[in-house]
């Protein structure tokens, strides 16, 4: 185990892709941002300058923060923004993890420009449950806006309406060929034939899940969230903003001759505008004979746009490794139980103004019908210094308060409340939390995704949940371990956790503008008794506010 230091200016740069040149906010001037490689155990000194006039901060997404929750990121929630001019030290350890996970810009929409992979791999000697690969490749999912990115949200926020959508999605920062302008911009996997390749498939997508396919070629899953599975061979995979999937690709033993376009484009059940357009890369096999260009090219075919019989399936399909080695540590019995509504509603339009949301109303998404207000201080300090007085209130609601048919006609009540809310949960807490999609505004799928756990996703279905009936169904044995599920459109999802990391956790819809809307809240952890069971003191240099 070593220390890696990294350090990340952020700071503007000018990017063209589809004809457009914009100045965008990238950490070092790279779009995606630079790859951080690690091995399990390392721990992990990168410092962030921030040299942009917006304030900044960086979340390191789904690494577990064992005890290291002032290095989590999300702004006003573990930290406060760090400003222009200043810098700050994420000081962590990555603990029991290895696999592919990103990080983030957490605060404003800046994470539509500032991301980029974290790649863990096993410690020395230790070797994947599945053969070497001949070579490892990042895929990370991400979205070009034409305007400028910051509009995005000024747009969803201000006039109360849906954002602005992206113009394209990309595959490594690019757009592809099926885009106009953007031949030149195109992702290529060249592979050797014969060959297995590891692709570490990343959706850094700001609000779209999405299909992926490569044509004449099948997939087959082996990690999710940074979490080994049981393999699962598929044709079609679907990742959610927030995900991670590792996927091994067995190259023919014959170079075909043929090329392949690999595709993504979004899988949506919503109302409202979208960017419903198709990022593709290709793959193309080393070739002694024909020259590439001469070559026939294939593409693969996706599910439908709204395909949710398609979507469940898949989800149910990921399975946990659980064996001797990796074992799936599922809580067998549950301490709290929680039932949260998750979905959109909206909340009245600012006087002198105009909003586009339903009936003149603006666009609001709440749990158990709170909007969760972010405070102008940050939790975590609050929560440290025992300063809560003004900044939170620890009454966040175990059921929903006005319970009513969630996936049928929606009540006349569409409006949510604000608030700063948290859950306190003492230290070792088993929870068993049911996440229901409301219908209020239309169904919707909707990634969420918990900071500082990984949890294990006990059952899923559609329709309204039934305590007495679904829990029966439950999977204990191997569920999936993830740090961001999608609770299905029209449907629950129940997950359980070990609440075994002391600190202020956010839990929120990975869809940008869902969250912004307000679909996020908080778990407050409290220490245990021992040492190791305790939150320690920020760092020196913490940004204030
Ligand atoms: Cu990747 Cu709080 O998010």
């Amino acid at each position: 185990d070593i220390t890696r230091h990294y350090k990340f200016d952020i700071k503007l740069q000018n990017v063209t892709r589809l004809c457009h040149t914009k100045s965008i906010v990238t950490v070092n001037g790279k779009f995606p941002g630079p790859r951080i490689v690690a091995r399990e155990g390392d721990n992990l000194l990168i410092k962030v300058a921030n040299h942009v006039r917006n304030n900044i901060s960086i979340h390191w997404h789904g690494i577990r923060q064992l005890q290291s929750g002032w290095a989590d990121g999300p702004a006003y929630i573990t930290q406060c923004p760090i400003q222009t001019g200043q810098s700050y030290v994420y000081n962590f350890t990555i603990v029991g993890q290895r696999g592919t996970l990103f990080w983030h810009a957490h605060i404003s929409w800046l994470r539509a420009t500032v991301y980029g992979p974290i790649i863990i791999l096993p410690k020395h000697n230790v070797s994947y449950p599945f053969a070497k690969p001949y070579k490892e490749v990042p895929i990370v999912f991400g979205e070009w806006w034409n305007a400028d990115p910051e509009a995005v949200i000024s747009q969803a926020l201000q006039t109360g309406g849906g954002p602005n959508v992206s113009d394209a999605y990309t595959i490594n920062g690019l757009p592809g060929p099926l885009y106009n302008c953007s031949a030149n911009d195109t992702f290529k996997l060249k592979v050797k034939p014969g060959k297995t390749y590891l692709l570490r498939l990343i959706n850094a997508a700001l609000n779209d899940e999405l299909f992926f396919s490569i044509a004449n070629h099948s997939l087959t899953i082996v990690e999710a969230d940074a979490v080994y599975t049981k393999p699962y061979k598929t044709h079609t995979i679907l990742i959610a903003p927030g995900q991670t999937t590792n996927v091994l690709l067995h190259a023919k033993t014959q170079a075909p001759q043929a090329a392949f376009l690999m595709e993504a484009r979004p899988y949506f059940t919503g109302q409202g505008t979208f960017d419903n357009s198709t990022v593709a890369g290709i793959l193309e096999y080393e070739q002694p004979t024909t020259p590439i260009k001469n070559l026939p090219l294939f593409r693969p075919k996706l599910p439908a746009l709204n395909d949710t019989n398609y979507a469940a399936n898949f989800s149910q399909s990921l399975r946990s490794l659980a064996n001797a080695q990796f074992p799936a540590i599922v809580p067998q019995t549950v301490q709290k139980r929680f039932l949260f509504t998750v979905g959109l509603g909206s909340s009245p339009c600012p006087k002198n103004q105009t909003c586009q949301g339903p009936n003149g109303t603006k666009f609001a998404a709440s749990v158990n019908n709170l909007s969760f207000a972010l405070p102008t201080t940050a939790l975590l300090q609050a929560h440290f210094f025992g300063q809560s007085n003004g900044v939170y209130t620890n009454d966040f609601p175990s059921t929903p308060l006005m319970p009513f048919n969630y996936t049928g006609t929606p009540p006349n009540n569409t409006l949510v409340t604000n608030a700063t809310k948290v859950v306190v949960l003492p230290f070792n807490t088993s929870v068993e939390l049911v996440m229901q999609d409301t219908s209020i505004l239309g169904a919707e799928s909707h990634p969420l995704h918990i900071h500082g756990f990984n949890f294990f996703i006990v059952g899923q279905g559609f329709g309204n949940f039934n305590p007495n009936k679904d829990p029966s169904n439950f999977n204990l044995m191997d569920p999936v371990e993830r740090n961001t599920v999608a609770v299905p459109s029209g449907g629950w999802v129940a997950i359980r956790f070990l609440a075994d990391n002391p600190g202020v956790w956010f839990m929120h819809c990975h869809f940008e503008v869902h969250m912004s809307w307000g679909l996020r809240m908080a778990w407050v952890v409290m220490d245990g008794k021992l040492p190791n069971q305790k939150l320690p003191p920020p760092p020196s240099d913490l940004p204030k506010c």
